[in-house]
């Protein structure tokens, strides 16, 4: 089923300015790039107990053991560049004369790489540190090591800027704004296990907007959607977001 720009939206909204967008990303979009998922066969949870590793409690046990995965997931980042679906984004984006929002769950940094704009990181970043002390947040691409001091408080108080389990995910208020008033919500490359993004199609759908899943495989919550678009975010995006473009334009 393919929807046009005139069939979504606010209903019975007549204007002709163009529908706002929301996007959601989660692993999925970065898999092509070769970075690994969670939740799939080789995911990151089937060689790593979440509980070990990504936890507040487990930062306060083993904070080291913490550190050695975000140090390796950091390093991979030097290894891997943004793929066909984050381009896509980033060009949509730049074409699109609305409102657009993507807010990932991934914390790599490729969706800047493809130069996307208006971006909200809501599980944070690898390539940023934290102070466990002052909450300061500074740009950091290297290993973070027992000793690493720094620099607000010249002390060993660094953490990964990852939001974990148990925390509260970032820029909250601003999402939830920008979901209440869209008139599309994409969500792309998530399994719609983890709350509260996985419940963000249900505010869509409150706000009247019209909403798509665009995934490998049917996600948690598919049912949710009211379509949804089966197959790989590299291959899929592109052909979905120039049609979205050009029936706008056409239109
Ligand atoms: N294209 C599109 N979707 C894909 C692709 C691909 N090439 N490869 C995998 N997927 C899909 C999988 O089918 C799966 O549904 O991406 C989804 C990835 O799901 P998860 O591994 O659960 O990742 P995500 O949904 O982003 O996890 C959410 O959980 O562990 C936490 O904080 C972590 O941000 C993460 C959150």
């Amino acid at each position: 089923m393919s929807i046009k720009p005139s069939d979504f939206g606010q209903a019975g909204s007549t204007s002709r300015s163009a529908p706002r967008i929301v996007v959601l990303t989660g692993a999925g979009i970065s898999a092509e790039s070769g970075v690994r998922t969670f939740r799939d066969n080789d995911g990151l949870w089937e060689n790593h107990r979440l509980e070990d590793v990504a936890t507040p409690e487990a930062f306060l046990r083993d904070p080291a053991l913490v550190q050695r995965f975000y140090n390796a997931r950091r390093a991979q980042l030097n290894d891997v560049g943004c793929n066909k679906g984050h381009q896509a984004l980033a060009e949509f984006e730049a074409a699109w004369p609305g409102e657009f929002l993507l807010v990932t769950q991934n914390v790599d940094d490729l969706h800047e790489r493809a130069n996307s704009q208006n971006l909200l990181h809501m599980h944070g970043e690898l390539r940023k540190v934290r102070c466990s002390r002052t909450h300061t947040i500074y740009p950091h691409s290297g290993d973070i090591l027992e000793d690493s001091l720094c620099e607000c408080c010249n002390e060993p108080n660094l953490r990964p800027h990852i939001v974990w389990f148990g925390e509260m995910p970032l820029f909250m208020d601003e999402i939830y704004r920008a979901l209440d008033t869209c008139d599309l919500f994409i969500s792309i490359g998530t399994s719609g296990h983890v709350y509260p993004a996985a419940g963000f199609v249900e505010v869509a759908n409150n706000a009247g907007a019209h909403t798509i899943e665009i995934n490998l495989e049917p996600s948690q919550v598919r049912d949710n959607f009211a379509e949804q678009l089966y197959g790989p975010a590299g291959e899929v995006l592109p052909g979905y977001l120039q049609q979205l473009l050009s029936d706008w334009q056409q239109n």
